[in-house]
């Protein structure tokens, strides 16, 4: 239950003074954004100073898998706090050991040994130095629709349109189409055929820039930000076989994919694959402390066993963030935390999105798994053309403006990306919660629909 929220308006305008006047946010014209003040939060919900109170089908920026201030963790990042708050990551510590211990227990296959990051991206700056190092090679291949992060390897290898203001074009990246078969970019009309062409297609990039040249592929298992693209069967482990093939090291991006938002610990297991070295951040331990990593195969970990890994952060396994991620993992077994995204994506949360798409013509398609779902609106579901142009602003943005805004009338705060909306909602979220989300999505859809021809 939420705590009974007093409003205070005067307070909120505090803050929101204070941090127009102060905090320089992310991916923003700092001149034209209001961001809300938040108040507080508590599982799956969040409030503002004026009372109103939001259901998070964002988790965030999908990464409160447990939901807010779950108390077994708040008192484990406590008692770490009074107990040691920190140390340099190159001693022995006893949380960082078990933290490292649990993750590599559940990473799939001889994924045992755990570098330590402060977040995803610094996950994947690292694993592309060590693919790098390990190979001898330079380039990586990466997928058009992907994400990866914000630093500038990361950048570069992502696919969506955040990279163009930072793309060097020479980072080693090349970039390739990964299958999506509700878009193919293979003229493709079965699953398996988009399968057989992607992967053709991939290996015919490998061809042509010369196989001896590449690092690593990288790929988030099941794309996130870019639009919860299920790969078809067989495609992974295609992947992995090319990658054999060509002595090139495979990367899994579990950043957003991992630690139960697909129903397993990790997505790979969906797909019976096990790359050379998976990066996972975000659900670890829910954000309430940064933390990420690099979870690294046998074969990668004796690379450097007597040659020293030329990589290192300040707080690579910061105790206060290791406390929180060993918390985290303890109640998601506890509670049951990874069968409960899986039974709740099979039982309510997918079939009352594709109830909606029966129900709504500016829904052109559902996909996703466990608490991971997209929704791809459309002008028309024939055309499949979106409701919106691809990487559009201002009026050319409208209808997904006016169908987040009317979530947000109708108490839920949704995750929106160019013309698709996520319901990424916590991995423990209840039947009844998602039930309330697919309620103000219906009335938010009807919004859409106005745009739809
Ligand atoms: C798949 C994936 N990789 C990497 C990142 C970057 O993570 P961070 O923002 O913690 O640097 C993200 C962030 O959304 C992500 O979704």
């Amino acid at each position: 239950m939420t705590p009974h929220v007093v409003p205070d308006p005067q307070a909120g305008a505090a803050v929101k003074a204070a941090d127009r006047a102060h905090v320089f946010h992310s991916w923003s014209a700092q001149g034209l954004i209001d961001p809300l003040a938040v108040a507080g939060a508590e599982g799956s919900y969040f409030w503002d100073y004026d009372g109103n109170r939001y259901l998070d089908f964002t988790s965030g920026l999908v990464y409160t898998n447990i939901g807010y201030q779950h108390p077994k963790v708040v008192a484990a990042i406590q008692e770490q706090a009074a107990k040691l708050a920190t140390f340099a990551p190159a001693f022995a510590v006893d949380v960082r050991s078990e933290a490292a211990r649990l993750i590599a227990e559940r990473t799939p296959g001889d994924l045992d040994k755990i570098f330590f990051t402060n977040g995803g991206a610094e996950a994947v700056e690292n694993a592309v130095r060590m693919a790098r190092l390990h190979t001898g090679r330079h380039k990586v291949l990466s997928a058009f629709r992907s994400y990866h992060g914000a630093t500038s390897t990361a950048i570069n290898l992502t696919g969506d349109p955040r990279r163009w203001a930072s793309d060097t074009g020479s980072a080693g990246v090349v970039r390739f189409w990964a299958p999506f078969l509700y878009r193919s970019p293979f003229y493709a009309e079965t699953e398996q055929q988009e399968c057989e062409r992607a992967l053709a297609h991939l290996e015919d990039t490998i061809a042509f820039e010369g196989p001896g040249t590449i690092a690593a592929i990288i790929l988030e298992t099941v794309p996130g930000t870019a639009g919860i693209m299920t790969p078809p069967p067989g495609y992974l482990t295609g992947v992995r076989e090319i990658c054999d093939k060509y002595g090139i090291v495979f990367v899994l991006d579990e950043v957003m994919a991992g630690f139960g938002r697909t129903g397993k610990w990790f997505a790979a297991e969906h797909f019976d694959v096990v790359p050379d070295l998976l990066t996972f951040a975000k659900g670890v331990n829910s954000g309430y402390v940064p933390l990420g990593g690099v979870a690294i195969s046998e074969k990668i970990a004796a690379t450097f066993e007597t040659r020293p890994y030329p990589g290192g952060l300040t707080y690579s396994g910061h105790p206060l963030a290791c406390a929180a991620a060993v918390a985290t993992i303890q109640v998601m077994e506890d509670e049951k935390v990874v069968e409960n995204a899986a039974r709740i994506g099979e039982t309510v949360l997918g079939p009352g999105l594709r109830e909606l798409a029966e129900r709504h013509p500016s829904v052109g398609e559902v996909r996703g798994m466990g608490v991971f779902w997209a929704l791809d609106l459309v002008r028309n579901k024939e055309t499949r053309e979106p409701l919106v142009p691809y990487n559009a602003a201002g009026e050319a943005n409208a209808p997904m403006a006016a169908f987040g805004a009317a979530a947000k009338k109708n108490g839920l705060w949704p995750f929106v990306n160019m013309n698709r909306t996520h319901a990424v909602p916590a991995c423990n979220v209840t039947a009844d919660e998602v039930k309330e989300g697919l309620a103000a999505l219906d009335a938010a859809l009807t919004v859409a629909d106005e745009h739809t021809v």
